[in-house]
């Protein structure tokens, strides 16, 4: 998503410096960015021009110096607290003072994370969803800190980039995943108990309630582990039976099986 992200700000015109913690993955996101592009180039909504253009604007790197002079970062890294706690402490000392620090998260507290900078009120959520560039959405989440100002700078932001801002309070899964994923839950739970197939269960949601795409394929394309860590995220901060995780998507989790960027999830690629 980072790079869809990435790619998103880059063609609104805006300079962008992609951080990740190896060379192998800077590079696979910038090979998705170009196949992204290239789309557009081939049904001649880009020139190839305007693609090299684009693509200029995207500074790589490893190390976090590139990012000194933004005036916002916006991380997208594994949906785990931990992971995401030591970034933004380590944000909060490299980046300038008035910079505000958005969290691409789909379901950890923006709360959290603004508690362990200096700048809780410029900590903000700000969930693109996938696949980036086709998708209007940006959830905006508010932390219990977030201040009015940082709000609306990252909603006019938000329309620069051609997408639409929609606001929510924090609160676990915000809006988006805690309606979506226990619906995705549930579809498991119905292959799990064997009430329907794959095939069934999905044609099932997208033909009957015209979905684009059946919630096993959905949680394929989003990631089975990410599916699980939000499915935590709403078991623990709910403390409700009600979001328990299926087995079955633990269990593919296990084995490694995480949907289509891993070769096999509910389906084979
Ligand atoms: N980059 C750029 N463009 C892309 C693209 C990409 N990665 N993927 C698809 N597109 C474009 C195509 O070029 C095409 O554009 P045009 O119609 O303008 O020519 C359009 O999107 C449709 O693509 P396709 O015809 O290839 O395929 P499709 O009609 O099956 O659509 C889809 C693909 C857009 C992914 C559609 O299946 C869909 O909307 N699926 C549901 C996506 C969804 O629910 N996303 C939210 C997931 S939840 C999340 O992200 C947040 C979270 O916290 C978990």
């Amino acid at each position: 998503m980072g790079a869809g992200i990435a790619q998103v700000a880059a063609r609104a015109g805006f300079t962008v410096a992609m951080q990740d913690v190896t060379e192998e993955f800077l590079a696979r996101g910038m090979k998705a960015i170009d196949k992204s592009l290239q789309r557009d180039v081939d049904k001649q909504r880009l020139t190839p021009e305007e693609k090299n253009a684009i693509i200029a604007r995207i500074k790589t790197s490893t190390d976090t110096a590139g990012l000194r002079d933004a005036f916002i970062v916006v991380e997208a890294a594994t949906e785990d607290l931990a992971i995401k706690t030591e970034i933004f402490k380590s944000l909060d000392q490299t980046v300038a003072a008035n910079a505000i620090l958005a969290s691409n998260t789909s379901s950890i507290s923006i709360t959290r994370l603004g508690a362990v900078t200096q700048r809780p009120e410029q900590v903000i959520g700000m969930h693109f969803m996938n696949p980036v560039p086709v998708m209007k959405l940006v959830e905006i989440i508010r932390g219990a800190a977030t201040s009015d100002r940082t709000f609306a700078e990252v909603r006019s932001l938000t329309e620069r980039l051609g997408k639409i801002p929609l606001e929510c309070n924090d609160s676990p899964g915000f809006v988006s995943n805690r309606v979506l994923m226990p619906m995705i839950n549930e579809a498991i739970f119905a292959l799990y108990e064997g009430v329907a197939s794959r095939e069934s269960i999905d044609g099932i949601m997208k033909l009957g309630m015209n979905h684009p795409m059946g919630p096993l394929a959905l949680a394929d394309f989003i990631g089975l582990d990410v599916c699980l860590a939000i499915m935590n995220v709403l078991h623990d901060g709910f403390s409700d039976s009600k979001y328990r995780p299926c087995p079955l998507l633990k269990r593919y989790v296990d084995a490694g099986w995480l949907g289509k960027k891993s070769g096999r999830g509910f389906y084979e690629y």
